[in-house]
């Protein structure tokens, strides 16, 4: 889809890079030809990430530990790739947490520390890259990964919910509040993508997918390189003019659930036959 080497010369920080989406879209930046930082609480999982990627794409990954929890985390994740790489382009939030249960179930704690990851950590980071470009006057970029939920809102996952809904505003709030600094803000919202982290926490059993699956229009879920390659658009200079927006990846699955009459799906074609004769008869002028 890509020319090779559209993103030479950007450096992208991605948190949460090391596992699942970051990853893969890490992968993706690097075989473009992008400078790329991860960065997560675990450094041995970064590290090997970073290692990895370089291995296939043949271009340098720096892993840097950092809570996105901790502004001074962050703000060295920013000194040691300026250090690296001279200067830093793209800050791309990915960097969650989350899993289901009934509200009336979680602690303050279990709220806390979901709201503190997904939107503090994200306002966070975006602060310290903010305040760096500005004084620096360069054009940067930030994607954030939220969900279709962020504007729909979904029960069992609120924390979750609410969070992400509040990283949607920022990135809008921001894009009108930048937009003169030449500094952009977009976000994707997927539906489904199979991560080992998601999974675990939020699709706990094979009969959790199937259903899932069932209430996508498109009768899949997401592969990997199809929200990568969303996300290079989105941070490239081929999407110079678009702030502010959101952009849905999902196959259909939020508004097949919103339709009024899509349930109508699970009728067969020969119970059709029925319907439609009962509904003739019903409106056959007497
Ligand atoms: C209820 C839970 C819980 C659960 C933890 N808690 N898991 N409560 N149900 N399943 C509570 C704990 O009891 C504790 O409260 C509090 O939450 C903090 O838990 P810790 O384990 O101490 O926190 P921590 O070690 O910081 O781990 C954070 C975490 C963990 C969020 C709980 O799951 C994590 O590290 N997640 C990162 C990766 C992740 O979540 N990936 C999925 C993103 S998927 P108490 O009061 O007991 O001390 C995603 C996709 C959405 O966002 C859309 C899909 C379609
Ligand atoms: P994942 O592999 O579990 O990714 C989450 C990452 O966040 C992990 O690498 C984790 O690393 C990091 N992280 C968590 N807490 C952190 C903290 N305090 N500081 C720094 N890093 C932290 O799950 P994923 O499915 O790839 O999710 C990636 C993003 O996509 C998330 O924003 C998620 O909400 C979004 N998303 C996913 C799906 C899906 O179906 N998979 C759908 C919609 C949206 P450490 O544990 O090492 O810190």
């Amino acid at each position: 889809m890509f020319r090779d080497n559209i993103l030479k010369g950007k450096t992208i920080i991605v948190t949460g890079g090391g596992t699942g989406l970051g990853k893969s879209m890490s992968e993706r930046f690097s075989e473009l030809g992008a400078n790329v930082v991860i960065t997560s609480r675990k450094p041995e999982v970064i590290e090997k990430t970073a290692h990895e990627i370089t291995e296939k794409t043949g271009n340098t990954v720096l892993a840097v530990r950092a809570d996105v929890r901790k502004p001074f985390e962050n703000e060295n994740v920013l000194e040691e790739a300026i250090k690296k790489f001279g200067q830093v382009d793209v800050l791309l939030n990915n960097a969650a947490g989350n899993f289901i249960s009934p509200t009336e179930r979680l602690s303050y704690k279990a709220f806390d520390t979901i709201v503190d990851i997904v939107l503090k950590g994200t306002y966070n980071f975006t602060l310290a890259a903010g305040k760096y470009w500005i004084k620096n006057k360069i054009a940067g970029t930030v994607l954030n990964i939220v969900t279709t939920y962020a504007s729909t809102g979904s029960g069992f996952v609120v924390p979750s919910a609410i969070a992400k809904a509040g990283v949607l505003n920022l990135t809008r709030s921001l894009a009108s509040e930048w937009g003169k600094y030449n500094i952009r803000l977009n976000a994707v919202a997927p539906g489904p993508f199979p991560t080992k982290g998601a999974w675990d926490r939020l699709f706990p059993g094979a009969d959790f997918e199937k259903k899932l699956i069932n209430k996508i229009p498109l009768k899949r879920v997401g592969e990997h390189i199809e929200l990568a390659n969303l996300a290079t658009y989105l941070i490239s200079d081929f999407s110079a003019y678009i702030t502010g927006e959101v952009v849905t990846i999902d196959g259909g699955e939020w508004l097949g659930g919103a339709g009024e009459f899509n349930w109508l799906e699970v009728i067969k074609p020969e119970q059709w036959d029925e319907i439609q004769k009962t509904i003739k008869e019903k409106n056959r002028k007497k």
